[in-house]
């Protein structure tokens, strides 16, 4: 959480690119907002509770003068989001100014320290201690550079920073320790961010820094060493290959919008997975005694979703476990036998992230399914593919989550075929279907938006919905309802279709909504009687099935009809997109923004 930019020009004034960084990185958090700039020896700084957009014109951003500056846009951990607890933090003499993403565990005992040495403190936050540690080493004639070395060797926790200072003002200092921080150079200057698509508009030329590391940036270029022992590091830039266009709305009112209508190429991206990469994940998967997916959100949706691919394709056991509590779960057990696939868009998060971390110390084998190169889990893991859906920007995730199934549906199929689980017939069969899916979502994309706009008006006024599914559809429903709440903040529930009747089902009114997940497969029989159920309480139906289903279009109040042909197994793909479209357009008709709900953040990388 928390997004950071930084750059030094070698000419013209910094405010404008720091402005764009930010306003790039505002997926990450957007409660608040700061710039530093040093202009003529002089650290100045604006910050406000807000996004951009306001405290920008209120403070007059486009004032600030300089062509070295940091800004910061926050998601708020330690301190409510308003001003004073607002990044930059400075020392005591406003001299050193920091922005941080991350949490510093030991905050309180260096706090006491530092205010036992007389420094005072006006902030709630865990950052402010940073700068004040600075300013203590810088006490003895240090530089800022080994004086941030110092001061990090001190600190307990997670941390991208950036570091800005009057006494240097020719450098940033920044660091990481498991929050991302890229650096980038360009013929005008040296920038660091949370997140590549902050400095793409200026360079394609990229390092990624590692856990433990800090860069000196300069016009001239960036140096790296390691914080441990101050061993310099040399590493040497790699060229993104996303042009910025990817990362932009384009004609799209939303980045939620847009990464919607992106799935049908994503997907065909997705198909186009390197073979070494499925070879070797898939030889690993074979080897695990017990096989673990792991990740969160919508990327446990996937997990769920691949858990009932592997099974039924592959006769592979898997347990999907959701992060926070895979340590807690597992923890005591996983070992030397268990092979660990952890999921995550980003590759960063903190939750996901930790579980293979401890799956690591007790000798497991760890496997990244990631969106994100460069990325903690890419660094971590044995061996990881690359899902190649393109920056996603909003911060539902929507075409990540139809590209992570894919890519999971892929290696389930590669390892039916190692382990001779499926005749050559089945493999060539699910392999056609495979190559379908993207032509298939396009399909739903082309017919559904009308519809699904309607329905969207027909639905706005209801303040609970249920999200139903058998079988691997349960995996969708869990994904339908995550979008719906997440963006619209409706309550609404999800369950594995034959559950309901174990409690849900009490809190069916008249015309509570219901919507069903029904594709024709395996679990077509048993969807009818969960749907006849609810309809006996009195619930209104919405149905997503295949064209043409007249047995669930008989019993549904509305439905979304499918393309024909969509195996069960690959259902989650093309049956989410209609739930993503109706989250979408329930939010924009109550008014709310799509790419920025409140109390969330793209990457949650902290605990
Ligand atoms: C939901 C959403 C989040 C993420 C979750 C995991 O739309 O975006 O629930 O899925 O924070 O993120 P990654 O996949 O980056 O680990």
């Amino acid at each position: 959480m928390c997004g950071i930019f930084g750059c030094v020009l070698l000419k013209g004034s910094a405010v404008e690119q720091i402005q764009d960084g930010i306003k790039r990185l505002e997926y990450r958090g957007y409660d608040s907002v700061g710039i530093a700039m040093v202009d003529h020896g002089v650290l100045q700084i604006r910050k406000d509770a807000g996004k951009l957009s306001d405290v920008s014109k209120r403070l007059k951003f486009s004032e600030m003068r300089g062509s070295i500056g940091i800004g910061h846009t926050r998601w708020a951990t330690h301190g409510a989001p308003n001003m004073i607890n607002a990044h930059p933090h400075t020392d005591s003499n406003g001299r050193i100014a920091v922005i941080h993403n991350g949490v510093i565990e030991n905050f309180m005992e260096l706090k006491k320290e530092l205010i036992e040495k007389g420094h005072s403190f006006v902030s709630r936050t865990d950052t402010e201690v940073i700068p004040h540690l600075i300013e203590e080493e810088m006490k003895g004639d240090v530089g800022l550079r080994d004086a941030t070395l110092r001061a990090l060797r001190r600190l307990k926790g997670s941390y991208a920073i950036a570091v800005l200072s009057s006494l240097e003002p020719d450098k940033i200092v920044c660091a990481r320790h498991e929050s991302p921080l890229v650096l980038g150079v360009s013929k005008n200057g040296t920038y660091c961010a949370s997140d590549v698509p902050a400095i793409r508009p200026y360079t394609n030329k990229v390092v990624y820094l590692r856990n433990g590391e800090l860069a000196v940036l300069t016009v001239g270029g960036y140096e790296i060493m390691r914080v441990s022992d101050g061993a310099e590091i040399s590493r040497d830039l790699e060229e993104v290959s996303w042009d910025l266009e990817m990362a932009e709305k384009q004609e799209y009112p939303h980045y939620m919008l847009k990464e919607i209508y992106e799935q049908p190429t994503s997907l065909r991206y997705g198909l186009r997975l390197q073979e070494k990469y499925v070879e070797l994940i898939t030889t690993f998967l074979d080897r695990g005694k017990e096989v673990f997916l792991v990740g969160a959100g919508t990327s446990q949706h996937s997990c769920i979703a691949g858990s009932y691919i592997f099974a039924k394709l592959a006769r592979l056991t898997t347990y999907p476990v959701v992060s926070s509590e895979f340590v807690e779960r597992y923890g005591s057990t996983v070992g030397i036998d268990s092979t660990i696939l952890a999921v995550s868009q980003s590759g960063e998060t903190y939750d996901t992230l930790k579980a293979i971390d401890h799956s690591r110390m007790r000798a497991a084998t760890v496997l990244g399914l990631t969106n994100t190169v460069g990325s903690t889990l890419t660094r971590v893991s044995r061996a990881y593919i690359i899902q190649q859906s393109g920056p996603e920007i909003g911060v539902a995730a929507t075409k990540t989550f139809t590209s992570q199934v894919l890519v999971l549906s892929q290696l389930a199929l590669r390892l039916a075929r190692l382990r001779g689980k499926l005749s050559q017939d089945e493999i060539d069969e699910f392999e056609a279907k495979l190559k379908k899916v993207p032509g298939w979502v396009e399909n739903i994309l082309e017919r559904s938006r009308e519809p699904i706009k309607s329905l969207a008006e027909k639905y706005i006024g209801d303040k609970l919905f249920i999200f139903l599914g058998r079988g691997i559809s349960s995996a969708t429903a869990m994904e339908g309802r995550l979008k719906l709440l997440e963006i619209t903040y409706t309550p609404a529930l999800a369950y594995p279709a034959g559950e309901s009747k174990h409690g849900p089902i009490s809190i069916v009114e008249k015309g509570t909504p219901c919507v069903f997940v029904c594709p024709r497969g395996d679990t077509h029989a048993e969807i009818i009687g969960s749907i006849m159920e609810m309809k006996a309480r009195g619930a209104r139906i919405i149905s997503i099935c295949e064209e043409g289903d007249s047995e669930i279009e008989g019993i549904s109040d509305d439905t979304i009809g499918m393309p024909k042909g969509i195996p069960e197994l690959l259902s989650p793909i093309p049956y989410a997109v209609p739930l993503q479209l109706l989250a979408y357009e329930l939010a924009v008709l109550r008014g709310l923004d799509p790419d920025m709900p409140r109390n969330l953040a793209k990457s949650v990388t902290v605990p």
